[in-house]
């Protein structure tokens, strides 16, 4: 009898990602665009939760809130308000990023926060001298301390966002599991081969990540279907799990691992960690 093959809830086999090998030395960083027009699909969460995890593997992690809510200045526990913002960097009123840049309490992990203020940047920025390059040029005077940069992006393909993919090396895609998730992927796709081509010829998109996935329901799982014969391989093994510990640890200001360690999603988001750096996504 043939030997029976687990397979995961992608419809692949459930394979062993190893655990990444420890670095001895740190950076350059890659630089990761946390990106998806729409709101509420698990950005923000995926974007804590990864970094943690990566932190977790003695990566030198830098998380950037790009998003005017603030969210994952939140969800890290850090200040946003009265404090130097990447808002400041951007707008060139403060020039060494350092001096917006603050520990967490996960080892290994730090922020630039964002606050309301960001909203205002788009307009400064329109009338900038390659508008589009300022983050960029921001992160490129810290990439030597870190090997990996994510950047959490609001859920808009404006200026700002733009900003974000012409900074990136890569570009990960978090794809809540519900009806019309692959409603705007074909548009931000495009958007990613436009700043390939005009601006950013060697942004990669590094893997499609599907989120609040609950395998109890068959819509998610048709969903969940879809979306890996739109995507293919792009799709990521790693499946994100519905669970409300994710927004718990949220409110509680902590990274999953550290809120519900025994939780699924630890595991799931640890899982992702190893498979980019898996992929080489992450050194
Ligand atoms: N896997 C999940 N299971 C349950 N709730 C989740 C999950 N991922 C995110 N959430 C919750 O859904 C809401 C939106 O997620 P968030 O990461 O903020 O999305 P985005 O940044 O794309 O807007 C938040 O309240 C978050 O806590
Ligand atoms: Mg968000």
């Amino acid at each position: 009898m043939a030997k029976q093959v687990e397979l995961g809830p992608t419809g692949r086999p459930d394979r062993i990602i190893p655990a990444p090998k420890k670095l001895d030395r740190h950076g350059p960083a890659r630089i990761i665009a946390m990106c998806n027009q729409k709101g509420g699909v698990g950005k923000t969460t995926s974007t804590i939760n990864l970094a943690a995890a990566l932190a977790r593997y003695g990566r030198r992690v830098l998380a950037v809130d790009f998003d005017p809510q603030g969210a994952l200045s939140a969800g890290l526990g850090v200040p946003a308000h009265d404090v130097p913002t990447i808002y400041d960097l951007m707008l060139g009123k403060l020039k060494d990023p350092r001096d917006a840049i603050q520990k967490t309490g996960t080892a290994g992990l730090d922020v630039i926060p964002a606050n309301i203020d960001l909203s205002a940047a788009e307009v400064h920025l329109v009338t900038e001298v390659a508008r589009e390059q300022i983050l960029g040029s921001v992160l490129r005077k810290v990439v030597d301390d870190y090997d990996v940069i994510l950047i959490d992006c609001q859920p808009s393909l404006g200026l700002l966002t733009v900003n974000a993919l012409t900074a990136s090396h890569g570009v990960l895609i978090p794809l809540a599991c519900e009806y019309f998730a692959l409603r705007g992927v074909a548009l931000l796709v495009e958007t990613v081969d436009k700043v390939r081509d005009r601006l950013n010829p060697a942004l990669e998109l590094d893997g499609i990540l599907a989120t609040m996935y609950d395998a109890r329901t068959l819509h998610a799982r048709e969903v969940l279907e879809r979306v890996i014969d739109t995507f293919g391989d792009t799709v990521f093994d790693t499946v994100i799990g519905r669970t409300v510990k994710l927004p718990d640890a949220q409110i509680a200001a902590k990274p999953i691992l550290d809120y519900a360690p025994s939780n699924a999603a630890s595991e799931a988001y640890l899982k992702l960690a190893r498979e980019l750096v898996q992929r080489g996504a992450v050194a």
